[in-house]
Protein backbone atom coordinates (compact mmCIF):
# COMPACT_ATOMS: atom_id res chain seq x y z
CA UNK A 1 0.00 0.00 0.00
CA UNK A 2 1.57 3.17 -1.09
CA UNK A 3 -2.22 5.61 -0.41
CA UNK A 4 -1.72 9.25 -1.20
CA UNK A 5 -3.66 11.59 1.04
CA UNK A 6 -4.27 14.50 -1.11
CA UNK A 7 -7.86 14.77 -0.67
CA UNK A 8 -8.23 13.85 2.97
CA UNK A 9 -5.10 17.19 3.18
CA UNK A 10 -7.81 19.34 1.82
CA UNK A 11 -10.97 17.87 4.14
CA UNK A 12 -9.23 18.03 7.19
CA UNK A 13 -7.35 21.19 9.71
CA UNK A 14 -4.06 18.93 9.90
CA UNK A 15 -3.06 15.43 9.06
CA UNK A 16 -0.09 13.64 10.73
CA UNK A 17 0.66 10.70 9.24
CA UNK A 18 3.00 8.16 12.00
CA UNK A 19 4.82 5.72 10.55
CA UNK A 20 3.81 3.37 13.78
CA UNK A 21 2.28 4.34 16.79
CA UNK A 22 0.86 1.69 19.29
CA UNK A 23 -3.03 3.57 19.60
CA UNK A 24 -4.05 6.76 17.57
CA UNK A 25 -6.53 7.23 20.22
CA UNK A 26 -4.26 7.41 22.61
CA UNK A 27 -1.99 9.97 20.64
CA UNK A 28 -4.93 11.85 20.06
CA UNK A 29 -5.55 11.74 23.78
CA UNK A 30 -1.67 12.59 24.49
CA UNK A 31 -1.12 15.07 22.03
CA UNK A 32 -4.67 16.99 22.00
CA UNK A 33 -5.43 16.73 18.75
CA UNK A 34 -7.11 19.30 17.36
CA UNK A 35 -10.52 20.16 16.05
CA UNK A 36 -11.22 18.71 12.63
CA UNK A 37 -7.79 17.74 13.04
CA UNK A 38 -6.41 13.88 11.83
CA UNK A 39 -3.70 11.52 13.05
CA UNK A 40 -3.12 8.16 10.87
CA UNK A 41 -0.85 5.26 10.43
CA UNK A 42 -1.44 1.74 8.85
CA UNK A 43 0.99 0.49 11.26
CA UNK A 44 -0.84 0.38 14.68
CA UNK A 45 0.94 -1.84 17.70
CA UNK A 46 -2.00 -1.82 20.19
CA UNK A 47 -5.22 -0.58 18.85
CA UNK A 48 -8.16 0.02 21.06
CA UNK A 49 -11.77 -1.55 20.78
CA UNK A 50 -14.91 -1.30 22.98
CA UNK A 51 -15.30 -2.76 25.81
CA UNK A 52 -11.40 -3.03 26.25
CA UNK A 53 -10.78 -4.86 23.67
CA UNK A 54 -7.72 -5.10 21.16
CA UNK A 55 -8.07 -3.92 17.90
CA UNK A 56 -6.11 -6.04 15.44
CA UNK A 57 -3.84 -5.16 12.56
CA UNK A 58 -0.84 -6.63 11.12
CA UNK A 59 1.31 -3.90 9.79
CA UNK A 60 0.48 -2.23 6.55
CA UNK A 61 -2.93 -4.55 6.40
CA UNK A 62 -5.47 -1.99 7.38
CA UNK A 63 -5.75 2.08 7.99
CA UNK A 64 -5.57 3.24 11.98
CA UNK A 65 -7.10 6.90 12.39
CA UNK A 66 -8.75 8.62 14.84
CA UNK A 67 -10.20 12.57 13.84
CA UNK A 68 -10.80 15.17 16.73
CA UNK A 69 -14.38 16.45 16.54
CA UNK A 70 -15.44 19.60 18.55
CA UNK A 71 -18.78 19.15 20.18
CA UNK A 72 -20.42 21.70 22.07
CA UNK A 73 -17.88 24.65 23.70
CA UNK A 74 -15.06 25.82 22.09
CA UNK A 75 -14.88 25.83 17.93
CA UNK A 76 -18.30 24.00 17.84
CA UNK A 77 -21.60 25.18 16.65
CA UNK A 78 -23.77 22.47 16.98
CA UNK A 79 -26.43 20.67 19.29
CA UNK A 80 -25.48 17.26 18.90
CA UNK A 81 -25.96 15.09 21.76
CA UNK A 82 -22.83 13.17 22.88
CA UNK A 83 -24.73 9.77 22.72
CA UNK A 84 -25.23 9.81 19.29
CA UNK A 85 -21.84 10.58 18.11
CA UNK A 86 -20.67 6.84 17.86
CA UNK A 87 -23.72 6.49 15.90
CA UNK A 88 -23.49 9.52 13.44
CA UNK A 89 -19.72 8.41 12.90
CA UNK A 90 -20.75 4.98 12.20
CA UNK A 91 -23.70 6.19 9.49
CA UNK A 92 -20.97 8.89 7.84
CA UNK A 93 -18.58 6.08 7.57
CA UNK A 94 -21.00 3.70 6.03
CA UNK A 95 -21.87 6.35 3.56
CA UNK A 96 -18.53 6.92 2.50
CA UNK A 97 -17.70 3.35 1.80
CA UNK A 98 -20.88 3.19 -0.18
CA UNK A 99 -19.34 5.76 -2.42
CA UNK A 100 -16.44 3.55 -3.45
CA UNK A 101 -19.24 1.22 -4.68
CA UNK A 102 -19.66 -1.08 -1.32
CA UNK A 103 -23.63 -1.08 -1.64
CA UNK A 104 -23.76 -3.84 0.90
CA UNK A 105 -22.28 -2.09 3.78
CA UNK A 106 -23.96 -0.94 6.80
CA UNK A 107 -24.44 -0.24 10.42
CA UNK A 108 -24.66 -2.45 13.30
CA UNK A 109 -25.84 -0.88 16.24
CA UNK A 110 -24.08 1.08 17.63
CA UNK A 111 -21.31 1.56 15.00
CA UNK A 112 -19.79 -1.64 13.76
CA UNK A 113 -19.40 -1.29 10.16
CA UNK A 114 -20.19 -4.92 8.21
CA UNK A 115 -21.06 -6.50 4.91
CA UNK A 116 -23.59 -9.43 5.68
CA UNK A 117 -21.99 -10.69 9.24
CA UNK A 118 -18.35 -9.71 8.59
CA UNK A 119 -16.84 -6.63 10.13
CA UNK A 120 -14.90 -4.68 7.71
CA UNK A 121 -14.57 -1.57 10.08
CA UNK A 122 -14.86 -0.12 13.81
CA UNK A 123 -15.19 2.74 15.68
CA UNK A 124 -14.18 3.79 19.33
CA UNK A 125 -15.41 7.31 20.03
CA UNK A 126 -13.88 9.13 23.38
CA UNK A 127 -13.41 12.52 24.78
CA UNK A 128 -10.54 13.94 25.98
CA UNK A 129 -9.56 16.10 28.76
CA UNK A 130 -10.57 18.98 27.30
CA UNK A 131 -14.43 17.79 26.48
CA UNK A 132 -13.08 16.89 22.54
CA UNK A 133 -14.40 13.68 20.84
CA UNK A 134 -12.01 11.43 19.43
CA UNK A 135 -13.55 9.38 16.54
CA UNK A 136 -11.40 6.38 16.61
CA UNK A 137 -11.57 4.55 13.31
CA UNK A 138 -10.18 1.65 12.01
CA UNK A 139 -10.84 -0.12 8.40
CA UNK A 140 -9.54 -3.51 7.50
CA UNK A 141 -8.15 -2.81 4.13
CA UNK A 142 -6.00 -6.22 3.41
CA UNK A 143 -7.09 -9.97 4.72
CA UNK A 144 -4.51 -11.56 7.13
CA UNK A 145 -4.11 -15.17 8.65
CA UNK A 146 -5.93 -15.29 11.90
CA UNK A 147 -8.44 -17.31 13.79
CA UNK A 148 -10.95 -13.82 13.36
CA UNK A 149 -10.71 -13.76 9.47
CA UNK A 150 -13.99 -15.35 9.17
CA UNK A 151 -15.56 -12.78 11.59
CA UNK A 152 -13.21 -9.93 9.90
CA UNK A 153 -13.83 -8.94 6.04
CA UNK A 154 -11.45 -6.37 3.98
CA UNK A 155 -12.15 -4.02 1.45
CA UNK A 156 -10.00 -5.53 -0.82
CA UNK A 157 -12.70 -8.33 -0.92
CA UNK A 158 -14.62 -6.01 -1.68
CA UNK A 159 -13.53 -3.53 -4.44
CA UNK A 160 -10.40 -3.15 -6.30
CA UNK A 161 -7.83 -0.63 -3.61
CA UNK A 162 -5.91 1.69 -5.30
CA UNK A 163 -3.50 4.27 -4.52
CA UNK A 164 -6.44 6.46 -3.99
CA UNK A 165 -9.12 4.18 -2.46
CA UNK A 166 -8.68 5.07 1.36
CA UNK A 167 -8.29 8.71 0.11
CA UNK A 168 -11.39 8.84 -0.75
CA UNK A 169 -13.06 7.11 1.55
CA UNK A 170 -11.20 8.99 4.57
CA UNK A 171 -11.90 12.50 2.89
CA UNK A 172 -15.54 11.44 2.45
CA UNK A 173 -15.92 10.20 6.16
CA UNK A 174 -14.77 13.96 7.06
CA UNK A 175 -16.98 15.69 5.02
CA UNK A 176 -20.08 13.39 6.01
CA UNK A 177 -19.37 13.65 9.28
CA UNK A 178 -18.50 17.65 9.25
CA UNK A 179 -22.55 17.85 8.24
CA UNK A 180 -24.13 15.31 10.06
CA UNK A 181 -22.87 16.97 13.41
CA UNK A 182 -25.20 19.60 12.52
CA UNK A 183 -28.42 17.89 11.78
CA UNK A 184 -31.43 18.56 14.02
CA UNK A 185 -32.24 15.77 16.51
CA UNK A 186 -34.92 14.49 13.95
CA UNK A 187 -32.86 14.28 11.11
CA UNK A 188 -30.27 12.72 13.06
CA UNK A 189 -32.53 10.02 14.00
CA UNK A 190 -33.45 9.52 10.18
CA UNK A 191 -29.75 9.51 9.03
CA UNK A 192 -28.62 7.09 11.32
CA UNK A 193 -31.71 5.13 11.17
CA UNK A 194 -31.03 4.56 7.09
CA UNK A 195 -28.03 3.24 7.32
CA UNK A 196 -28.21 0.88 10.48
CA UNK A 197 -29.10 -2.96 9.83
CA UNK A 198 -30.32 -3.62 13.41
CA UNK A 199 -33.84 -2.46 13.05
CA UNK A 200 -36.76 -5.27 12.69
CA UNK A 201 -33.95 -8.39 13.69
CA UNK A 202 -33.87 -10.34 16.27
CA UNK A 203 -30.72 -9.66 18.62
CA UNK A 204 -29.39 -10.96 21.89
CA UNK A 205 -28.10 -8.40 24.18
CA UNK A 206 -25.18 -8.81 26.37
CA UNK A 207 -25.11 -6.96 29.80
CA UNK A 208 -21.72 -5.96 31.68
CA UNK A 209 -22.05 -8.44 34.26
CA UNK A 210 -22.26 -11.09 31.52
CA UNK A 211 -26.05 -11.69 31.55
CA UNK A 212 -27.89 -12.08 28.07
CA UNK A 213 -31.32 -11.82 26.91
CA UNK A 214 -33.01 -12.14 23.51
CA UNK A 215 -35.68 -9.81 22.13
CA UNK A 216 -36.14 -7.87 18.95
CA UNK A 217 -34.76 -4.09 17.60
CA UNK A 218 -37.48 -1.74 17.11
CA UNK A 219 -35.95 1.25 16.87
CA UNK A 220 -33.83 4.33 18.59
CA UNK A 221 -34.62 6.62 20.97
CA UNK A 222 -34.15 9.82 21.32
CA UNK A 223 -30.27 9.10 22.67
CA UNK A 224 -30.09 6.99 20.29
CA UNK A 225 -30.10 3.85 22.43
CA UNK A 226 -31.34 0.74 20.63
CA UNK A 227 -34.99 -0.27 21.65
CA UNK A 228 -35.30 -3.97 22.52
CA UNK A 229 -39.03 -5.61 23.06
CA UNK A 230 -38.44 -8.68 24.99
CA UNK A 231 -40.58 -11.90 24.78
CA UNK A 232 -43.01 -10.64 27.41
CA UNK A 233 -43.52 -7.31 24.94
CA UNK A 234 -41.42 -5.46 27.15
CA UNK A 235 -39.72 -2.51 25.59
CA UNK A 236 -36.30 -1.68 27.01
CA UNK A 237 -34.16 1.29 26.17
CA UNK A 238 -29.69 -0.43 25.38
CA UNK A 239 -27.33 2.21 26.31
CA UNK A 240 -23.71 0.51 27.62
CA UNK A 241 -24.38 -2.91 26.09
CA UNK A 242 -23.51 -5.21 23.53
CA UNK A 243 -25.44 -7.28 20.74
CA UNK A 244 -25.26 -9.48 18.26
CA UNK A 245 -27.04 -10.35 15.56
CA UNK A 246 -29.36 -13.46 15.68
CA UNK A 247 -29.29 -15.53 12.53
CA UNK A 248 -32.52 -15.15 10.84
C1 LIG B 1 -14.32 -1.75 17.96
O1 LIG B 1 -14.86 -2.27 16.99
O2 LIG B 1 -14.29 -2.32 19.07
C2 LIG B 1 -13.69 -0.41 17.81
C3 LIG B 1 -12.36 -0.49 17.11
C4 LIG B 1 -11.73 0.88 16.93
C5 LIG B 1 -10.31 0.80 16.41
C6 LIG B 1 -9.75 2.15 16.07
S1 LIG B 1 -8.26 2.00 15.13
C7 LIG B 1 -7.96 3.71 15.33
C8 LIG B 1 -8.38 4.09 16.73
N1 LIG B 1 -7.26 3.90 17.65
C9 LIG B 1 -7.51 2.91 18.53
O3 LIG B 1 -6.73 2.52 19.42
N2 LIG B 1 -8.73 2.40 18.31
C10 LIG B 1 -9.41 3.07 17.22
Amino acid sequence: MNPSWELLTQAVESLRLLESVDSTNTWAHENLLPAWGVVLTLNQSNGRGRWGREWELEPGRGVALSIGVPLRGEGSDNGLQHTWLPLVAGASLVRAIKLIGVAEVALKWPNDVLVGSRKLAGILTEIDQRGQAIVGVGINVRPWDSELSRARISLDELVEVTSTTLDGILSSVILELRDAILLTPRETKTFVSSHLMTIGRGVEVLNQSGESWTGTAIGLDDFGSLLVRNDEGVVIPQRATEIHHLVQ
